[in-house]
């Protein structure tokens, strides 16, 4: 049986990069999940797909080819085209929430992370890892921060890759993709039930992953 561990949360909770480290430093594989509705809802703008076309862009979400590498910079293939810093674009992040919200996407991608997960010991982040896509998953965290907090998180990550939004903008766009999030019917976030809950408003990315590393070796 291999070690799962499942750490979901809303946007900029800093999933992905407390994920990423505690793969690594444990030898395990990491799968962003978030970068695969991303690529789902970059190819359907990309491709001038309406969003509101659940059809459509269910139909994309089948033939769409993912390729994540599990290299240390994440490279993100989307039908063979680098989409690695695209699918952070902006643009992409207003349209993802509600293309995730279709089921037949969240059917299509749900299947593929369950491929992933069988190939070894896994950490998945996401939305859905605890209660859906892993339920039986060892390990179960919810990451949570404060708005401002993780809203100025992201700010902070979109400077580094020279985007400029602001403060004000990213905070709302946040706060919309977490209500839609949290408000679908199939599969919507929320912490599992056996998930830990953790905090990390004021904490650093250190601290949170040696929270971490310590709940996976009790
Ligand atoms: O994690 P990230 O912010 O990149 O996720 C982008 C979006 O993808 C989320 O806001 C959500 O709409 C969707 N998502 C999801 N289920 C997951 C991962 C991401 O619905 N497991």
């Amino acid at each position: 049986n291999h070690l799962q561990v499942a750490i979901d949360g809303p946007a900029g909770a800093g999933k992905s990069t407390i994920a990423r480290i505690v793969a690594d430093k444990l030898g395990l594989y990491y799968l962003d999940t978030g970068a695969m509705y991303r690529s789902v809802a970059y190819k359907a703008l990309a491709s001038g797909i309406s969003l509101q076309d659940e059809k459509a862009v269910t139909g994309l979400a089948r033939i769409i080819d993912i390729r994540l590498s599990h290299n240390d910079r994440q490279t993100v293939f989307c039908d063979g085209e680098d989409v690695t810093s695209k699918i952070r674009d902006v643009e992409v992040s207003r349209a993802v929430s509600l293309i995730a919200s279709y089921p037949g996407v969240r059917n299509r991608l749900v299947e593929l992370q369950r491929q992933e997960a069988l190939k070894g010991n896994i950490v998945m982040d996401g939305r859905d890892i605890g209660t859906y896509v892993l339920p039986d998953a060892g390990i179960k965290i919810f990451l949570t921060a404060s708005a401002s907090e993780r809203a100025r998180r992201r700010y902070l990550e979109n400077i580094k890759e020279g985007k400029m939004v602001s403060l004000e903008e990213i905070r709302s766009d946040i706060e919309k993709r977490d209500v839609v999030d949290s408000q679908r019917k199939f599969a919507p976030l929320k912490p599992a039930k056996d998930a830990v809950i953790l905090d990390t408003t004021g904490l650093t990315i250190d601290e949170v992953v040696a929270k971490i590393i310590r709940i996976i070796r009790e």
